[in-house]
C-alpha cells in the first residue's frame, strides 16, 4: 500500500525530499508562498501522477507522514532561528487531527534547521506525534544530485529507528549501504548547527590570513594557501578568500550556535561571525578609501556587482555577501551596476540597476567587484576587486 506523504514548504529542501521519498508513496505538497503552478514546474523530476499539490489545511488530516521543509531564518528580535512557522504548523496538526478524532500519532520528519531552544519545544509533542529529527547537509547548487546520494543520514528521535529505518527503505531508492546514524534530538541539532558553524569558522581565517598577507610585502597568498592545502589533513575546500561566508544557512546556523554558547566562556565560536563582520565593513572602508564617491570629473563612480550568488553554482542570492555589499555602497550613494543574467528578472532586486550586456558593464563599470571570478572578467584584470585566490587562473 502507497504511504500517504505531505511536504509541508516546497522550496529547496521540499523539492529535494519529494524527490527522494516519492517510491511506493502517494505524495501531496503544500505551501502557501509559493504559487502551485509554479512548484508544478519544479517537479518536472518526479512523476507527478502520484503527486498532489494544495494550499488547503486539508493536509493535515489526509497523510500518516509529514515532512516539514519551512524556513527558520535567523531573527534578531530572538537572536536566534525563527521557528515560529514550524511550531505553528506542529499545533495545527496537532490540533486538527483532536478535532477530527483521529487518533493515529502521525509521523513528522522535520527537515528545516533546528536551533537547542526547539529540543525542549518539541517535548510538548511527545504524547501526540512521533517526531524525528533529519537535518539536510545538500549544498546549493547540487541539491538534487546530493540528496539522492547523501553521506549519511542522521535521525534524531526518540521515536522508533526501527519504524524509519523500514520506511526509509519501502518509500526510498535510496543506496542500502548510506548509514543511518540514529541520534537525541540534541544531538541531531549540534552536528547540523556544528557542521555549518565549522565551515564558516575555515572560511573566517582562510579571510583573515588573506587580509593580513595583503598588508604584508613578499607574500602571495595563492601560493600559501596551495602549499597548506597540499597536506591531506587540511585539504583544499572553503579556502578560497573571500568578501565573507554567506548565503542561507551558514550566517544564519553558525549566529545560532554562537548564541547558544552565550553564556558561556569560551570565545572562538562567538567570534566567528564577528571575524565575518569584520572582514565585511572593512571591505566597505577599502572600497570608499581609494574609489571616492565622485571621481575627478565630477562624475559619480560607477561600481559593478558581478554576480549576486554566493558561489558558482550557486542559484540562490539569499544571504548573499555580494547583495550586502551592493546595499551598503548603495547606501553610501555610489552609482551601482549588476551584471547576472540568472537575476536581472528577479522582482525581488527591483531596487538595483542591472547592466544586460557583458562588454557594456565591463566598459562603464569604473570598479568591478566579483566574490568569484571567472573567465568572463577577463581583460577588466585593472578594475577588479576580488579576493578570489583563483584570479591567476583567469
Ligand atoms: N537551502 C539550503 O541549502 C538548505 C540546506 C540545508 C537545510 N536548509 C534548511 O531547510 C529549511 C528550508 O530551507 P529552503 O532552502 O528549502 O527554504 P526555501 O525558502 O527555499 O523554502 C521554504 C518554503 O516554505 C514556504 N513557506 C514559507 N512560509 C510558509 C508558510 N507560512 N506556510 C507554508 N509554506 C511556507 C516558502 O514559500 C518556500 O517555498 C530551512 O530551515 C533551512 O535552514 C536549507
Amino acid at each position: 500500500m502507497n504511504v500517504r506523504i505531505a511536504i509541508i514548504g516546497v522550496g529547496k529542501v521540499g523539492l529535494a525530499t519529494a524527490q527522494v521519498y516519492s517510491h511506493n508513496a502517494t505524495l501531496t505538497l503544500f505551501d502557501l508562498k509559493k504559487r502551485i503552478p509554479q512548484i508544478k514546474r519544479d517537479l518536472t523530476h518526479l512523476n507527478t501522477a502520484l503527486v498532489r499539490v494544495t494550499s488547503s489545511e486539508m493536509i493535515l488530516l489526509r497523510n500518516d507522514v509529514f515532512f516539514f521543509c519551512l524556513p527558520t531564518d535567523y531573527n534578531q528580535s530572538v537572536s536566534d532561528l525563527d521557528t515560529d512557522i514550524l511550531f505553528h504548523y506542529l499545533y495545527l496538526l496537532q490540533e486538527h487531527r483532536r478535532l477530527h478524532q483521529r487518533y493515529s500519532k502521525p509521523t513528522v520528519i522535520i527537515r528545516s534547521t533546528l536551533p537547542f531552544y526547539a529540543v525542549t519545544k518539541l517535548e510538548e509533542f511527545k504524547n501526540t506525534l512521533n517526531v524525528y529529527y533529519m537535518p539536510e547537509f545538500f549544498t546549493e547548487g547540487n541539491e538534487l544530485e546530493q540528496s539522492l546520494k547523501p553521506n549519511q543520514l542522521v535521525i534524531g528521535t526518540e521515536a522508533s529507528g526501527k519504524w524509519l529505518k523500514s520506511f526509509i527503505k519501502q518509500c526510498t531508492t535510496l543506496d542500502r549501504n548510506i548509514p543511518l546514524y540514529f541520534t537525541t534530538l540534541k544531538e541531531a541539532v549540534l552536528v547540523k548547527l556544528a557542521m555549518n558553524t565549522y565551515l564558516s569558522m575555515r572560511i573566517a581565517f582562510f579571510n583573515e590570513l588573506a587580509s593580513f598577507a595583503a598588508d604584508q610585502d613578499g607574500i602571495h597568498i595563492p601560493t600559501v594557501i596551495g602549499l597548506m592545502g597540499k597536506d591531506s589533513r587540511i585539504g583544499s575546500r572553503y579556502n578560497n578568500p573571500s568578501f565573507g561566508f554567506g548565503g542561507y544557512c551558514l550566517p544564519k546556523d553558525t549566529l545560532s550556535l554562537a548564541n547558544a554558547f552565550y553564556s558561556y566562556n569560551n570565545v572562538l565560536i562567538k567570534n566567528i561571525p564577528k571575524s565575518n563582520d569584520h572582514l565585511f565593513q572593512s571591505i566597505v572602508d577599502e572600497i570608499v578609501r581609494y574609489h571616492p564617491i565622485f571621481k575627478s570629473d565630477g562624475t559619480k563612480t560607477v561600481i559593478g556587482v558581478y554576480k549576486l550568488g554566493n558561489k558558482k553554482g550557486s542559484d540562490n542570492p539569499k544571504g548573499s555577501v555580494s547583495l550586502r555589499l551592493a546595499k551598503a555602497l548603495q547606501d553610501k550613494d555610489y552609482e551601482l551596476l549588476v551584471y547576472d543574467p540568472e537575476h536581472e528578472k528577479n522582482k525581488a532586486f527591483s531596487h538595483l540597476t542591472f547592466s544586460y550586456e557583458l562588454i557594456a558593464f565591463k566598459e562603464k563599470c569604473d570598479l568591478i567587484l566579483a566574490n568569484r571570478i571567472d573567465q568572463n572578467l577577463k581583460g577588466v584584470e585593472n578594475k577588479l576587486f576580488t579576493r578570489d585566490a583563483g584570479l591567476l587562473d583567469i
